[in-house]
């Protein structure tokens, strides 16, 4: 049996592991997949390196964690085998030359990108957040496209004392409302215009209750998690006014500050898990030239403290046929 090899994110990294070796054949071994699963709730991130590429390989690896959670829309791609059920695929880049525009496109660093996303959690619009994200390439964009990744334990720990004493008790609301162009907090990007299909969630989100999700929490093992973002939040609840807002500012900028991320360059016998409820991630974007292209699985697994305004449950917000929780999952 192929030996697994567990490793450190990296010497400057109090959290990440990185594993490599694993095969079809040593995930049958009980043993080693709980201490898979221990080491993500341990570790935050895992970075699987050297993996044959195979959606097998990625649904095997992924049911270690939890149950897949399926897309709830039949509109998003599925992966080409019949071994990817949970598998979606996420395109981006490419076409978008072609389309002569700019509208999509995010201005940073002194260049325009496709498929840019600023710091966020998944799940943000939603009262039930997903346990983790799983991601695996398949077309890499030959310059760029990294995926940026932060600890909200670390950040917590660097924030200052005065600025937790303050944060600690308030709550975030996210709209479903994800453009880009509307963000209204922690921005440092520009934008050049809307993509088309962000028409359809930004009717939805008219009638779609906003979600609630505190901006630190404590895990069972008694850490907190500094765990907020200006992607598609809308406002401090209770406190949708110029005090409230400029704590949130301030909340967002400071975040910015201590934030020190682990970027992760892609490669094609990679795939990385990430804790949804503890590690940030962000898309660095690339040149809209490039195609890229990824698989993602998606791991079941709520951290509970999520709410919809006014006391609604998802039942009563979600519609037959409807599926808020689409577009912003393709946002890898
Ligand atoms: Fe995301």
């Amino acid at each position: 049996m192929a030996k697994v090899k567990i490793e450190d994110l990296g010497e400057e990294f109090a959290w990440g592991s990185r594993v490599s070796g694993v095969n079809l054949e040593n995930l049958e071994d009980v043993d080693l997949r709980e201490e898979l699963a221990q080491l993500l709730k341990d570790r935050g991130l895992i970075v699987f390196q050297d993996l044959e590429p195979s959606s097998e390989l990625q649904v095997a690896i992924s049911t270690v964690f939890g149950p897949l959670k399926d897309h709830p829309t039949k509109s998003t791609a599925r992966a080409d085998t019949d071994l990817a059920e949970g598998v979606i695929e996420i395109d981006y880049g490419g076409q978008h030359a072609a389309a002569d525009t700019d509208h999509g496109l995010v201005g940073h660093n002194g260049k325009k990108l496709i498929s840019f996303l600023p710091w966020h959690f998944d799940h943000t619009y939603n009262d039930e957040l997903n346990y983790a994200g799983v991601l695996r390439p398949m077309i890499i964009a030959p310059e760029m496209g990294r995926t940026g990744y932060a600890d909200g334990i670390e950040i917590w720990n660097r924030l200052p004392a005065d600025l937790k004493a303050r944060i600690e008790d308030k709550a975030v609301l996210y709209t479903l409302d994800v453009r880009l162009t509307q963000m209204p907090f922690g921005r440092y990007f520009e934008t050049y215009g809307d993509l088309p299909h962000m028409a359809g969630n930004v009717e939805e989100s008219k009638s779609f209750p906003r979600a609630i999700h505190p901006m630190v929490w404590t895990r069972p093992d008694g850490q907190k998690v500094a765990h907020y973002c200006g992607f598609s939040a809308v406002g401090l609840e209770n406190h949708e006014d110029p005090e409230g807002n400029a704590l949130f500012e301030e909340a967002l900028q400071e975040m910015y500050k201590v934030i020190t991320p682990y970027w992760h360059d892609w490669k094609l016998t990679d795939m990385l898990i990430w804790d949804n409820s503890r590690v940030l991630h962000s898309v660095e974007g690339c040149d809209p030239k490039y195609p890229r292209r990824v698989h993602r699985t998606t791991i079941r697994g709520d951290y509970g403290l999520g709410r919809f305004e006014h006391g609604k449950k998802i039942g009563e917000v979600m519609r037959e046929g409807v599926a808020p929780l689409a577009l912003p999952e393709g946002v890898a």
